[in-house]
């Protein structure tokens, strides 16, 4: 196993029984992952391929298990290697993202996919600080693959890794303080080898039995090593300081159909949030109160009725918008504009918050099948 190359705790004698215990559990009850080489597969020789870890890791940040599946199902469909991602469309590529959130990643994805191409062969780096050099890879991620696809010694703390370690160790300390800490006890549990191994079993174990609530501590393979159960109470941990309230923001959505049924969109600008993305047409979206939510604010006139309003969080504030449609038979689309009918808009980029504010204005129309002859 390489030697780590960001600074890692001493092993500590007292804790050596944890990581065989874990990486014991892991080999038994392991989740079947589309992007992970189960331990047997790693015994019997088979390498983890980068271009999956990677893929996944990033698909993985801030979105479950299950959502991000059948994305990336779908991306391995369509570009079963890195080379074939760099020589993707970028608008493609958005459009497969569409719905996984968080767009900046589809965008790293593409520039990362191009340096790889350009600058590295096609083959990604294998060190933590290789990986770390290249578009979206941060710490996390760059430990995560050095030690999943390269077998490199790393130390991987994601949310499901602070809830498992604060419990193991009782660190009161409250997240993000407790990071250290973390890091530290971490380094004195590593084992000698299987350093992927060793970060899946851990997210392995948070996600499926040391549970945010109610973890299901009798079937727990550390259970004996847990201080916080010795305490008698693992739910305490791990502790997190008060986040302040998102700003809330309020704006207006206009859905125009043409008399055959189709939606009119438009792509947003290029920078800032979900850069490059299809809408429809809104207006900004502006913390006042008493603004912004009218028809006043419409693209241009027609007999605009309000049908709904939307609700949704993003990271830095939640938006509230109300949804206007109207009947737009003789409205000619602009530059920058195009027509879409409800059948192919699963091919568009549209962002979560478009489908929320299309479903408001039609019912089941981002679910419409789509029409035979059709491509
Ligand atoms: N979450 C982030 N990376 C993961 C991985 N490799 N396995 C399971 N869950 C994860």
């Amino acid at each position: 196993m390489a030697l780590p190359e960001t600074p890692i705790a001493e092993p500590d004698p007292m804790r050596s029984a944890i990581a065989p215990l874990l990486l014991g559990w892991y080999d038994r009850h392991h989740r079947h992952l589309p992007w992970r080489t189960a331990p047997a597969q790693l015994a019997s020789g088979v390498r983890p391929d980068p271009y999956h870890v990677w893929l996944s890791e990033i698909m993985l940040q801030q979105t479950t298990v299950a959502t991000v599946k059948p994305y990336f199902a779908k991306f391995l469909d369509r570009w079963p290697t890195v080379l074939a991602l760099a020589a993707a469309d970028p608008d493609d590529i958005m459009k497969g993202w569409a719905g996984l959130g968080y767009y900046s990643r589809a965008r790293n994805l593409k520039a990362c996919a191009d340096v790889i191409a350009a600058d590295y062969g096609g083959q990604f780096p294998d060190t933590e600080v290789g990986l770390r050099s290249l578009p979206g890879i941060g710490a996390y991620t760059a430990a995560a693959i050095s030690a999943i696809a390269f077998d490199r010694t790393a130390v991987v703390v994601d949310g499901n890794v602070e809830r498992v370690v604060t419990r193991l160790a009782a660190i009161a300390t409250p997240l993000p303080a407790a990071k250290g800490a973390i890091r530290d006890y971490l380094g004195s549990i590593f084992p000698a080898n299987r350093p992927g191994d060793f970060a899946q079993a851990m997210m392995d174990l948070g996600a499926t039995i040391c549970t945010p609530r109610k973890p299901a501590c009798l079937t727990c393979p550390l259970n004996d090593n847990c201080a916080a159960l010795a305490a008698g109470d693992p739910e305490h941990y791990p502790q997190k300081l008060a986040r302040p309230d998102k700003p809330q923001r309020y704006g207006a959505a206009f859905v125009a159909m043409r008399d055959d049924g189709a939606l009119l969109l438009r792509k947003r600008a290029g920078s800032g949030l979900l850069a490059g993305m299809s809408e429809v047409p809104t207006t900004g979206w502006t913390a006042r109160v008493d603004g912004e939510r009218t028809v006043e604010g419409a693209p241009f006139a027609a007999n605009w009725e309000k049908c709904g309003q939307i609700a949704h969080i993003f990271t830095h504030f939640r938006l509230e918008l109300h949804v206007f449609r109207a009947k737009v038979g003789a409205y000619r689309a602009v530059s920058g504009e195009w027509w879409v009918m409800p059948d192919t808009l699963s091919d568009e980029a549209l962002p979560t918050v478009m489908k929320k504010v299309i479903e408001a204005a039609i019912p089941g129309a981002t679910q419409a099948p789509r029409l035979k002859g059709r491509p």
